[in-house]
């Protein structure tokens, strides 16, 4: 959730942290801050909002020091303020922090009994308050950030920076992920590895449990029963984790126009001599799996449920899909013939790793579907299916979702052979069309000009609802967590055949109705569900093919998608759903890549 990021440097660090935060944004934009040591002496600058407000306070109040720590923050104790930004100091000590202290209450009321007065309302703060008191009863720096990790319950990344330590970071993780970078004669650590690309290419990632001792010359890592251990270096792609615009105004623009591209690419990485041209990594059994569970969050959840359709069509295997927040908090059946799934963008969501980690004992096999192969989530599954999307930075998620249903139908059409559901041809068909995808996704894309225009008479409804049927009934979802996410228009989406039962009395003159239809075996009965929205006066937008815009009559509004073979077609009409989101919000002029109250990555349950 929020990004952290520490560096012991040749020279001023400030600049340095600040360009790093800048790629971390994407974690969190309610407040930023960094402090530094400079010749002994701690001190931090800390501003609220976006990176720009802490760049004109360092403008006025310079930050010096060669040894520093920085982070964006996500509030979740607290609401957004300079008291509750980060870095937390407390005496001699200064932390970033992300993840949940959860005795935090424990702690401070503790504190607050021998004396100690808080500055702001945050969990974090109980970190900084304890190191301080460890170091003034006489413990060393390392000592009393030992003492501290061990009092603290929760999920956290965190680093210390002491007073008086100009060569000096101390850094955990437990539960949020944390990676090293060596320098030459530089250090850093940071919450993802894109943070340090600029820096450097040589990564290590912190296991579970792992504590650690930079200093220039290196790193000690110990694990967490504190035997010192080592953990392997390794060398990233800088060149693939650094980000930038590539000239579109927004990340999102980048991340949907790249979808052909990373489509063919992610196809090219799954090639290979197997059967259809495929090749899947070993240890997936699917034959021996008498039940599929797929769990998720958000986009990544509605790829599942387009999976699941797929999953039921080409290898009759039963599907339960689970929104992954919810799933441990009621008793699935589960056995040791299942097969788990679990799907994420970022590898790093706490409600899926949570859910992975409750599955985990009782299932016999545990998948995992991600965009980061580095990941927890990955990390912790037996075996690991990347979408290689390259990093997704704008908060709403549209390139991985297209990469995530390719991946997903791959492995539904490799069940299909496995299990004996699926004839070779049509086998060999499927993956035709799945190859296909790229080429109609890029004709889809060429009709931004329509959405744009579609779009402003969007952007001044107060409510839009999105209809489907079928594997469209998902992407209807996802139209409307899009438009919600970054326009701030209500919407919601229904099942079309739903609509009847009850939603239908919310349709006027003046609600928008975006119905996701293309010419498939259902579009005659999605269509007639469009008649009654049409009979109330209802302004309907029907995307579709030209057939289906043909068949529909008289429809206020339509866009023409290209006519795409069934399997594909959540994968083409994901991208109407995604422009449709994107110009409404440039049309209301809300920040399309850094929406109010998100963050990119949710590491917090
Ligand atoms: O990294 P993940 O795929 O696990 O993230 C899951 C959701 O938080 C994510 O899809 C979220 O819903 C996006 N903001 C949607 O655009």
């Amino acid at each position: 959730m929020c990004g952290i990021i520490g560096v012991l440097g040749k020279h001023e660090v400030s600049p340095i942290i600040y360009d790093a935060l800048k790629r971390l944004e994407y974690r969190g934009y309610d407040s930023a801050g960094i402090a530094t040591v400079n010749e002994g002496t701690l001190d931090r600058r800390r501003a609220v909002g976006k990176l720009i407000n802490l760049s004109d306070l360092l403008v006025h109040q310079p930050l010096p020091g060669r040894a520093g720590i920085g982070h964006t923050r996500w509030a979740t104790h607290g609401g957004p303020s300079v008291a509750n930004a980060h870095p937390h100091q407390a005496g001699r000590v200064a932390v970033v922090h992300n993840g949940i202290i959860e005795n935090f209450r424990a702690l401070r009321s503790e504190l607050t009994e021998q004396g100690v007065a808080f500055d702001s309302e945050t969990d974090t703060e109980t970190i900084v308050q304890l190191a301080s008191q460890y170091l003034s009863q006489g413990m060393t720096p390392v000592q009393a950030a030992r003492a501290t990790l061990k009092r603290l319950d929760g999920a956290f990344a965190l680093a210390f920076l002491f007073e008086g330590e100009d060569d000096l970071i101390i850094c955990a993780r437990r539960g949020s992920p944390l990676c090293i970078g060596h320098g030459t004669g530089e250090m850093y650590l940071g919450s993802d590895a894109i943070a340090l690309a600029e820096m450097t290419d040589r990564i290590t990632y912190l296991e579970e449990g792992d504590w650690a001792i930079l200093t220039r010359d290196g790193v000690q890592i110990f694990d967490a029963e504190d035997h010192q251990t080592s953990r392997p270096l390794t060398r990233i792609n800088a060149a693939q984790a650094r980000v930038d615009k590539s000239g579109h105004r927004h990340f999102m623009a980048k991340e949907m126009a790249e979808q052909p591209a990373i489509l063919q690419a992610s196809m090219a990485a799954y090639s290979g001599p197997g059967e259809g041209g495929i090749n899947l990594p070993e240890g997936l059994d699917f034959a021996q799996a008498d039940r599929l569970i797929l769990v998720a969050c958000g986009t990544a959840y509605y790829a599942c449920q387009v999976a699941k359709y797929w999953f039921e069509q080409f290898a009759g295997i039963p599907v339960e899909l689970d929104i992954a927040s919810e799933f441990r908090y009621r008793q699935p059946v589960l056995g040791r013939a299942n097969m788990a799934i679990f799907v994420s963008q970022s590898g790093e969501t706490a409600d899926t790793l949570a859910a992975l980690r409750h599955v985990r004992p009782h299932v016999g096999q545990v998948a995992a579907v991600v965009n980061v192969p580095t990941s927890s989530i990955a990390r912790e599954s037996d075996v690991v299916l990347p979408i290689h999307a390259g990093p997704e930075i704008g908060v709403a998620s549209t390139k991985a979702f297209t990469a995530q249903m390719q991946v997903l139908a791959l492995l539904a059409l490799a069940a299909g052979r496995a299990r004996g559901h699926l004839d070779a041809d049509t086998f060999a068909a499927r993956m035709d069309d799945l190859r296909a995808a790229p080429g109609y996704i890029a004709q889809a894309l060429d009709r931004e000009d329509d959405i744009r225009r579609l779009t402003e008479m969007l952007s001044k409804a107060r409510d839009v609802l999105f209809l489907g049927r079928g594997v469209m009934y998902p992407l209807a979802l996802e139209g409307a967590l899009k438009l919600k996410e970054i326009s701030y228009i209500h919407a919601e989406a229904y099942a079309a055949g739903e609509l009847k039962h009850g939603p239908i009395a919310l349709i006027d003159e003046d609600m928008p109705v975006i119905v996701l239809a293309p010419h498939d075996a259902l579009f005659e009965k999605t269509a007639s569900n469009m008649q009654e929205v049409l009979a109330r006066q209802g302004k309907v937008l029907l995307i579709s093919d030209a057939r289906g815009l043909e068949e529909a009559g008289e429809v206020p509004w339509r866009l023409q998608m290209p006519r795409v073979p069934d399997l594909i077609a959540p994968m083409v009409y994901a991208v109407p759903a995604q422009l449709i989101a994107y110009h409404t919000a440039l049309h209301r002029g809300t920040d399309v890549d850094q929406p109010r109250n998100l963050a990119k990555s949710v590491t917090v349950e």
